[in-house]
């Protein structure tokens, strides 16, 4: 049989030869961007108690609504903005599966979409296999934020969406009000839609607020925004989340997602319906995790590694010129082998492979592990 790859730019991810790299050589893996702490006992018992009392079947295709209702409360808490949980809301396999939705829901042949790099691994092939095409804008190194001229430039009448991601993989920069205004200011009277990755919505630190599309309703009348419960209550394996958009878009985001998984897994939706109410949860989740970004940062100054600032996100970047001026895959190979401490080398997150030479580390880990990893970083 002959097929024809629709993707056929894809190969093996750097995060899978990575992975598997460090397993080999037994390297302490900050690589991959999952917690390895436990998630919260309290979720899981609810979740127990679900499949126990029989919450085993299909759930509506939309998600289970008490789900909904806690999603809406929440927007409303946190953004002041009440969102109708029967129209405006779907409950999706994830983060990425939003993303991919809404790409699939709104892209013809042809489109243009405007993706920031470094960008999360999905986005182009998301894209492409649609059709369309990705225009990428380079984020301004070593801070990593937009240049907006730059976005006003690429943008034509085959523009049909940008992609936001604040708190952003990988390098860990956020958005803050004058991004948001500069892009009221592109996209009103325009057809553009936004397809914004809001995953690290809690990942935030020292006293940042998460610019969250929810906030401007004219940004969100163009909006899918899309969250991860697998980020926010540590639970990355479940592959749940969320996509919130007008009803009007939603209703055809749903046309989408009837007829691919048409559902998601019944038993956490119930469960996290209950555990949503525990607003402190996520509340508490910026400092915790600042706490742990802060010890990695501590331990790096005993290193010759110079991390860049992280606003949020599970990530810290780091620069290693004083090590060597390697290319960055070649050094985290290297990294991995040698000092035995798995990273992501950052050049994969362009498409054309830009390599500043700075490499990503995740510090969503226990302190035990960071602890470990620093150590064997400050002999290397
Ligand atoms: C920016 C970004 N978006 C989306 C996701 C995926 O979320 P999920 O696992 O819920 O699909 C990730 C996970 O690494 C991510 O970093």
């Amino acid at each position: 049989m002959e097929i024809q790859s629709r993707l056929p730019h894809v190969g093996t991810t750097i995060f899978s030869v990575m992975s598997a790299l460090a397993s080999e050589h037994k390297a302490v893996n900050l690589g991959q961007g999952f917690p390895d702490y436990d998630m919260p006992g309290e979720l899981t018992a609810l979740v127990n108690k679900a499949m126990k009392k029989g919450f085993n079947q299909y759930s509506p295709m939309p998600g289970w609504m008490p789900l909904r209702e806690s999603i809406a409360d929440k927007v409303a808490f946190l953004y002041a903005n009440r969102v109708d949980p029967d129209k405006e809301i779907t409950i999706t396999p994830g983060g990425t599966y939003a993303i991919y939705t809404a790409l699939t829901t709104i892209l013809q042949p042809g489109d243009e979409v405007i993706v920031f790099e470094p960008a999360y691994d999905s986005y182009i092939p998301n894209i492409e296999i649609n059709g369309a095409r990705a225009i990428t804008i380079d984020l301004v190194f070593p801070d990593y934020r937009i240049d907006w001229q730059s976005v006003k430039n690429a943008i034509n009448p085959r523009t049909k969406a940008i992609i936001i991601n604040s708190p952003h993989n990988p390098t860990g920069s956020v958005i803050n009000e004058e991004d948001i205004m500069q892009l009221q200011q592109l996209v009103r009277g325009t057809n553009i839609f936004i397809i914004s990755d809001e995953v690290y919505e809690h990942l935030i630190f020292d006293g940042r607020k998460h610019e969250s599309m929810l906030r401007y309703p004219d940004l969100l009348e163009r909006s899918f925004v899309c969250f991860s419960f697998g980020k926010t209550y540590h639970c990355t394996g479940w592959k749940l989340g969320y996509c919130i958009a007008p009803s009007k878009l939603m209703a055809e985001f749903r046309k989408v997602h009837q007829f691919n998984a048409f559902a998601c897994n019944t038993p956490m939706q119930v469960g996290l319906a209950e555990y949503m109410a525990n607003r402190d949860a996520y509340l508490q989740l910026p400092a915790k995790m600042q706490e742990r970004r802060d010890r990695f940062i501590v331990l790096m100054k005993e290193t010759r590694f110079d991390l860049l600032p992280s606003g949020g996100s599970y990530f810290i970047c780091a620069k290693y010129d004083r090590i060597s001026d390697e290319p960055d895959r070649d050094f985290a190979v290297k990294l991995t082998r040698e000092a035995g401490v798995a990273t992501i080398p950052v050049s994969a997150f362009y498409r054309n492979g830009n390599d500043h030479k700075v490499i990503r580390f995740c510090f969503a880990k226990k302190e035990k592990t960071i602890k470990e990893a620093a150590e064997r970083l400050c002999n290397y």
